[in-house]
């Protein structure tokens, strides 16, 4: 069944939809359904074993945009140490780091990759993203690294349920490689200590090479993959 997205469509300014793929779905029908119910833009979420048709990506304007994987971790038991850098960050004010920083965390993501949306939309994106942690709607903790008082490294952190979720993390392309990400890593371990969730997880891109091993470096397992594909009708 479509699902249709308000947030999506609202900020996209055209009608947007989800659909999920499972054996049961046809999924050509569902596309005709959504043509005629003058969707513009559908996320189809599929399984990532088989790769949809040609002949239905060609028919209905789609394309893989994102090989999606998300990674796990449970928490474990200890405290973990090395977190000296990082610190909570708790202004309201946007600065131009964090908002590059934004967009440095975003650079595999679809709303960049897929040409059918303009650079604006992803900035916007990303910028409305960052905006909305540091106001706590979006995250409910986010934490930096500085250097010399510029914010050189951040993670946005958001709790449900059992699950402590990062959202935003990324450190500018001069000062990775220095163990900023690690320490922000254990912070969000320690985070998820002290607030008493289980987990943590974190999605990337399966062309995000250079974020997979940092991920697997810390100790992250895939829970799943995703692919996921743009049809543009
Ligand atoms: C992924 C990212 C946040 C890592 O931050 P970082 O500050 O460079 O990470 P660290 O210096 O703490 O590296 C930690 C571990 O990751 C691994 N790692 C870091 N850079 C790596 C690289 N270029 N290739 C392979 N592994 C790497 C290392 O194994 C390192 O472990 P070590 O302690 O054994 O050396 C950073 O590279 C980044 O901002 N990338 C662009 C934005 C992005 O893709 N964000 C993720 C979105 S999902």
């Amino acid at each position: 069944m479509i699902e249709y997205l308000k947030w999506d469509s609202d900020f996209l300014g055209f009608k947007t939809g989800l659909l999920q793929t499972n054996k049961d779905i046809q999924l050509k029908d569902e596309l005709e359904k959504c043509r005629i119910e003058k969707y513009k833009l559908i996320y189809v979420f599929d399984e990532e074993t088989i790769l949809l048709p040609t002949s239905i990506l060609q028919e209905y304007n789609g394309k893989l945009v994102d090989r999606k994987v998300l990674y796990e971790m449970q928490v474990p038991n200890a405290l973990i140490a090395n977190v000296e850098q990082t610190k909570p960050y708790y202004k309201q004010e946007l600065t131009d780091d964090l908002l590059q920083l934004a967009l440095v965390s975003g650079q595999y993501s679809r709303f960049k990759l897929d040409d059918n949306f303009s650079e604006e939309v992803f900035s916007k994106m990303y910028n409305l993203w960052i905006k909305n942690s540091i106001n706590a709607k979006f995250a409910d903790k986010v934490f930096v690294v500085e250097e010399a008082q510029q914010i050189v490294a951040m993670v946005t952190l958001k709790t449900k349920m059992d699950t402590l979720h990062i959202g935003l993390i990324a450190t500018f392309p001069d000062f990775q490689g220095k163990g900023y990400g690690k320490q922000l890593i254990n912070r969000t371990i320690q985070t998820a200590l002290e607030l008493g969730m289980n987990k943590i997880e974190v999605p990337t891109q399966f062309e995000n090479k250079h974020a997979c091993k940092f991920y697997e470096a810390c100790g992250f397992k895939i829970k799943s993959k995703t692919n996921i594909y743009h049809f543009w009708l």
